[in-house]
């Protein structure tokens, strides 16, 4: 279930590659004596290929495996089995030094901005650590990247010296994103980045990470249960159900011409605030009543 990589000409490899990604879980039940060890499969052989400068966005129920198999594509989880390739190289096993260059190119926008900014940093302070993990220096000086990413993430750079605290929630995940940013990767993994969010403010962060892409040709992996969300931001779109892949394609593709139920059925449950999508999903579902 790999269309996406076998249409990639052989001379291009994609910017992330990952191959027959297997998670499994031990989990016990029963008491001291009955206890039964099982093994639960989280992430069940996905393969997923990442383009240069496009965004592949992972859908699917809750449960289904799109965090997991985001954390291992970002290395912060390492697979049952399975390998991951980058430009080409193959970095399912690699040293510390690998490593560290691996997160200079892939950074992770997470879904609590509260949570995954220590509150006890202040912002210039958070924004520059990926900058002191990777012994980056930066020419102008620390304090001016901090004041343009702020300001291109939308910030006041005058609030650099304030805490997470001190911020509403849609600043704060600008905050994560401007963090992201500092090393200047080639990969966001934005997992459920925009899901805490208020709907108006959901929309400016979206168009954030799309302006951010067009300028910078950054790729975006962007995890969401969110269809409509998805359909504002994915070129490419890859459906999950429990830990396996149901189908991947172009945007196009999955929302105008699902060939999987699985798809089917959950498009179908995207709330219609637009009138030009609800009536083509009537003619969709038209065209599906016709063909059986
Ligand atoms: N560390 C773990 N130990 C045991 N089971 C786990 C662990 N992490 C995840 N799981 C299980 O793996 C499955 C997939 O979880 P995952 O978080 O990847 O789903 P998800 O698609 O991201 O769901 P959501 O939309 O709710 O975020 C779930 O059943 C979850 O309970
Ligand atoms: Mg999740």
């Amino acid at each position: 279930m790999s269309a996406t990589t076998k249409t990639l000409p052989e001379s291009e490899p994609a910017l992330l590659e990952a191959r027959n990604l297997v998670m499994e879980f031990g989990t016990a039940s029963g008491g001291v004596l009955t206890q039964k060890k099982s093994v639960f499969r989280a992430v069940d052989d996905v393969s997923l290929s990442v383009r240069h400068g496009r965004t592949l966005a992972v859908v699917g129920e809750s449960g289904s495996g799109k965090s997991t198999t985001a954390r291992i594509i970002a290395k912060l989880l390492p697979a049952t089995s399975g390998s991951i390739f980058v430009e080409g190289e193959d970095v399912t096993d690699v040293s510390k030094d690998a490593l560290r260059r691996f997160r200079r190119q892939v950074q992770v926008v997470f879904q609590d901005p509260f949570s995954s900014l220590n509150p006890r940093h202040t912002v210039d302070r958070i924004i520059t650590a990926p900058l002191d993990y990777q012994g980056i220096t930066v020419p102008g000086g620390k304090r001016r990247l901090v004041k343009e990413l702020m300001e291109r993430v939308g910030l006041d750079p005058d609030h650099s010296g304030r805490y997470p605290s001190q911020f509403s929630g849609g600043q704060a995940q600008r905050i994560g994103i401007a963090r992201a940013l500092a090393v200047k990767p080639k990969l966001l993994i934005c997992d459920e980045a925009v899901s805490a969010l208020d709907v108006s403010v959901q929309a400016q962060v979206i168009n954030l990470f799309k302006s951010l892409q067009a300028e910078n040709g950054y790729s975006i992996v962007f995890i969401a249960h969110d269809l409509a969300v998805v359909r504002q931001i994915a070129h490419d779109v890859m459906v999950m159900n429990r830990g396996a892949v149901v189908e991947q394609g172009s945007r196009d593709d999955i929302f105008d011409r699902p060939q999987e139920q699985y798809t089917k059925t959950l498009l179908a449950a995207i709330p219609t605030i637009n009138p030009e999508w609800e009536a083509r999903r009537r003619m969709n579902e038209q065209r599906v009543g016709a063909a059986t």
